[in-house]
């Protein structure tokens, strides 16, 4: 094991960068905010650059033609910019639901995120499906309400959607005042002031004491008392901010605003750099990594394969935990005990690639590759250490493949293993049969996986409907236990893209049965890399 050395230089860039994501349910907002977020940290000069009007609204057949434009994607993937002298690292996560895994894995990559949430709809499904992995992973969640200048459910309401389906305590800084046509801005609930709601106001706020004088100029009296009342219930029924709590992931500080409008959307990102962490220590399987340490390491937590279609070459995306990257340097492959001399990474902004010649911890680097790297493998200065960050999750949706042409079995397993590495795709070999299941999270993913096999390694695939319904991968401390398992239900076990052994199953009540008569196996929805 390498010596543990901290380094002050690397301490002071550490701690000026917040690397986080923007989650929310398709339509919320997402991309309006990033936009702002760029425009504030002059990167861009207008909207309408991260995502074209003609690729917003994506059809099924307008998404696989976004997918062979894999270019587009790539270069909003990941954004840098610099505020208040600190250095943001904001990366995208797809916007379609179907590419839900694809999220799910850039949260491991981050150290805090932003829940938009659109004020005429509340809490959706999406968002309700993302939370569950940000608390799994403990990380800290600022939340900002969008589209106040619609008509919206009421805040209370709205609050106690957020509390009760997303399970985690808001703590209200900011509250609207009216919604829709009648929307006049926000009250701060800490400083008493009033924001004044300004179209497109990414200049100058202008903010009023909070006076029952002042409100009387916009609002009839009966409204005003009601304000008075749910300011009062405000405050005496929910958290107050408590930094410590945010941290750990236990509340949500909560702002209203508009994107669209430019609304609340600085206030929202000084916040983040006042509260949310810069790069804490991660977990290895054999140590805490510090991320003041001198010697580099990282996790790879997203490839994107077949940039260059002659080449099948790769370019995959790593989170720096510790030391830093500099242009040249070696970088050891811990899972082949290889060692890779990196020329050039890249970063990407809004659009643009650059090669880079420094990064530092929280600092997404990408590297093209053509080598075998996956999802999750770490990098290193030499020292052997694995990053347990990448959880896979179990499939919802199967299908067996099979081919056109049979003669191609040994390049459609090639196909779907680079898939897999890349996190499109699940694929299981049955014990006892010869055909090959596939598994994805999203539906959509059956035809973006049928058209890359076709377009990519010329595979012409086909699907057959199977009744498996979900799958577990088993484990048990009690080996003998385990052969038995192996020996009693070899027709229902398969062998993943590793040869790890997962069980597969019809329904929820047959895994229960199973379940109860092996109480010593362990059952898992996820796997970790
Ligand atoms: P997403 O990335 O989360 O999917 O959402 P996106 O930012 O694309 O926003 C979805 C729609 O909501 C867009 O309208 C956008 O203009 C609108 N929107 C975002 N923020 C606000 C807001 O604060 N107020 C209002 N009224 N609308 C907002 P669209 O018609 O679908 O697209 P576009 O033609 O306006 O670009």
């Amino acid at each position: 094991m390498k010596k543990i050395i901290l380094d002050q230089k690397n301490k002071i860039k550490v701690k000026t960068r917040r690397t986080f994501a923007i989650i929310s349910h398709p339509d919320s907002g997402k991309t309006t905010i990033t936009e702002k977020f760029l425009l504030i940290g002059n990167v861009i000069h207008e909207a309408g650059f991260i995502k074209p009007k003609r690729l917003k609204k994506h059809t099924r057949s307008d998404w696989m033609d976004i997918e062979k434009k894999r270019g587009i994607s790539i270069n909003t993937s990941v954004m840098q910019f610099s505020y208040l002298k600190h250095h943001i690292n904001l990366l995208d996560t797809p916007g379609h639901e179907d590419f839900s895994e694809d999220t799910y894995r850039v949260l491991t990559a981050v150290d805090s995120c932003l829940i938009v949430i659109d004020g005429s709809k509340s809490v959706e499904s999406r968002t309700k499906k993302l939370m569950k992995v940000a608390r799994m992973k403990e990380i800290p969640i600022i939340t900002f309400i969008n589209k106040m200048d619609r008509d919206t459910h009421d805040f209370l309401t709205i609050l106690d959607d957020i509390e009760k389906k997303l399970k985690i305590f808001c703590a209200p800084i900011n509250l609207p005042l009216g919604c829709g046509k009648s929307f006049k801005g926000t009250y701060n609930i800490y400083n008493n002031t009033i924001s004044l709601y300004k179209k497109n106001s990414l200049k100058k706020k202008i903010f009023k004491k909070f006076t029952y004088l002042f409100l009387k100029k916009y609002f009839q009296k009966n409204e005003i008392s009601k304000f008075f009342e749910e300011i009062d219930l405000v405050k005496s029924g929910y958290n107050i901010f408590n930094k410590k709590k945010f941290l750990r992931g236990e509340v949500t500080p909560v702002f209203f605003g508009s994107a669209l409008n430019n609304f609340g959307i600085q206030e929202v990102l000084k916040k983040i750099i006042s509260w949310a962490p810069y790069p804490k220590n991660r977990n290895s399987l054999t140590r805490k990594v510090c991320a003041f340490e001198k010697f580099f390491s990282g996790f790879v937590f997203k490839i994107q394969a077949n940039m260059n279609l002659r080449h099948h070459d790769k370019i995959v995306f790593i989170r720096i935990v510790s030391g830093k990257y500099q242009i040249g340097m070696r970088f050891f492959h811990v899972r082949t005990k290889t060692t890779k001399v990196i020329k050039h990474a890249m970063n990407f902004i809004a659009g643009e690639r650059f090669f880079i010649k420094k990064a530092y911890p929280g600092d997404i680097i990408g590297i093209h590759s053509t080598q075998d790297i996956k999802i999750g493998d770490t990098f290193t200065e030499g020292e052997l250490i694995n990053f347990i960050e990448i959880p896979k999750f179990t499939p919802e949706f199967f299908k067996i493949i099979y081919l056109k042409n049979s003669f191609q079995h040994k390049k459609l397993l090639r196909g779907l293993k680079q898939l897999s590495e890349e996190g499109v795709v699940n694929f299981f070999k049955p014990f006892i049969n010869s055909y090959l299941i596939v598994g994805v999270i999203g539906k959509l993913q059956f035809d973006v996986i049928l058209e890359r096999l076709k377009n990519e390694y010329h595979i012409f695939a086909k699907y057959k409907k199977t009744n498996v319904s979900l799958i577990r991968w088993i484990s048990s401390a009690n080996k003998n236990l385990l052969e038995k398992f192996k020996k009693e239900n070899n027709s229902f076990l398969a062998y993943d893209s590793d040869n790890e052994i997962i069980f597969f199953t019809t329904n929820v009540f047959k895994l229960n049965l199973i379940q109860d008569k092996y109480k010593d196996i362990c059952f898992s929805e996820i796997k970790k890399f």
